[in-house]
């Protein structure tokens, strides 16, 4: 049985770190009300000039060398993002040709916060049916641009960055004692668009709008979804929660990290928390917390992670896999 297994993984964070001290220089807020309500602490904004491509090619360049390949054995390129550079084309086909990469396929995913998961559904999909064999998946924002940073409930929310990871076909005996992703599930309920959206877009003002979102409504909402998608996606492997090493969520709120670990009983020890320095980063959070951790020694080969997201749409969903 084919599966994908990750063979590298990279992050790239914008330079520039605006501390809450420095944000409540210009918005109405503070250090204490930031870290009561969120856990964040500083957040990583791309300076003027910087792009989602730009930040996404740092992370596939550091991705492909832990992996130890060259650009030249992609099969494809997968871009989740939110933020592109431009309406079209997708940012993936501009990291493509900054790769030197003239082969194979490139395109982006749009699921919001839940992207990189969508993502890594996608190309496991396109790997074990056998239509690539070696794919680089990133996950891409520059939220920065999408805010109001007049409407203190949703501009300290929010950072810049990239994560990505190469996922290569690997046989596998087909049971769980298998490396690479185990099972995927993607939910999504397009009736909570006014939750969370863009007051503005291509078709509809020509511009791009800003950021909207009911907070509390959010919250609700990410505690329960996350927890059944958590719940499904071990269940389809038949694998109980207590044996995940790993679990590896959207950085949104550490009071959502929390309250998703409560209802189900997981040990707050074994969820990656980096939100206190990255703050939300959509698409890129799974794979920046994932990186992280895998750097700082705490994900291991062997290890059962699962990865979770949930975003506007809203879109959600889970990914359990052996790293
Ligand atoms: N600084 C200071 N005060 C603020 C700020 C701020 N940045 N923002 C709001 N306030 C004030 C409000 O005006 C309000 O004041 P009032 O009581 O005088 O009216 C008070 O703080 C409480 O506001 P609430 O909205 O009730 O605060 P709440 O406890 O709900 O926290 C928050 C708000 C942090 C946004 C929370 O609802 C939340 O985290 N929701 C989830 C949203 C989220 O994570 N979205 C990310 C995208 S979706 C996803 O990724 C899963």
């Amino acid at each position: 049985m084919i599966r994908a297994r990750v063979i590298g993984a990279g992050a790239c964070l914008p330079s520039n770190i605006v501390t809450n001290d420095e944000l409540a220089k210009t918005v109405d807020t503070s250090d204490e009300w930031i870290q009561g309500r969120t856990g964040i602490k500083q957040r990583h904004i791309a300076l003027p000039g910087e792009k989602t491509s730009d930040l996404a090619l740092g992370a596939a360049r550091a991705a492909l060398t832990d992996a130890g390949i060259d650009a030249g054995e992609l099969d494809m390129i997968i871009c989740a993002t939110t933020t592109p550079d431009e309406s079209f084309p997708a940012v993936a086909t501009i990291v493509q040709s900054r790769l030197g990469m003239h082969q194979g396929a490139a395109f982006d995913v749009q699921a919001v916060c839940s992207g990189f998961v969508y993502g890594l559904s996608v190309a496991d999909s396109l790997i074990r049916t056998g239509a690539a064999r070696t794919i680089l998946l990133i996950g891409a924002e520059t939220m920065s641009r999408l805010l109001d940073w007049n409407d203190r409930t949703t501009c300290v929310l929010f950072g810049d960055g990239a994560g990505a990871v190469v996922l290569q076909a690997h046989t596998g005996v087909g049971t769980n004692a298998d490396q690479g992703i185990l099972n995927t599930r993607l939910f999504s309920d397009g009736r909570l668009h006014d939750m969370l959206y863009t007051d503005g877009g291509v078709s509809s003002t020509q511009s791009i709008g800003k950021l909207k979102m009911q907070g509390k409504e959010v919250f609700k909402h990410a505690v329960t979804n996350l927890s059944a998608a958590i719940q499904a996606s071990a269940d389809a492997s038949n694998i109980p929660l207590s044996e995940i090493d790993w679990f590896v969520p959207h950085q949104a709120n550490q009071r959502i990290l929390d309250g998703t670990a409560k209802k189900l009983g997981i040990d707050p020890a074994r969820v990656v928390s980096t939100v206190a320095l990255h703050g939300n980063t959509s698409a890129a959070s799974v794979p920046l917390a994932l990186v992280t951790a895998v750097q700082d020694g705490r994900i291991k080969r062997g290890d059962l992670v699962l990865l979770e997201a949930m975003g506007g749409g809203f879109t959600w969903g889970a990914a359990l896999l052996r790293w």
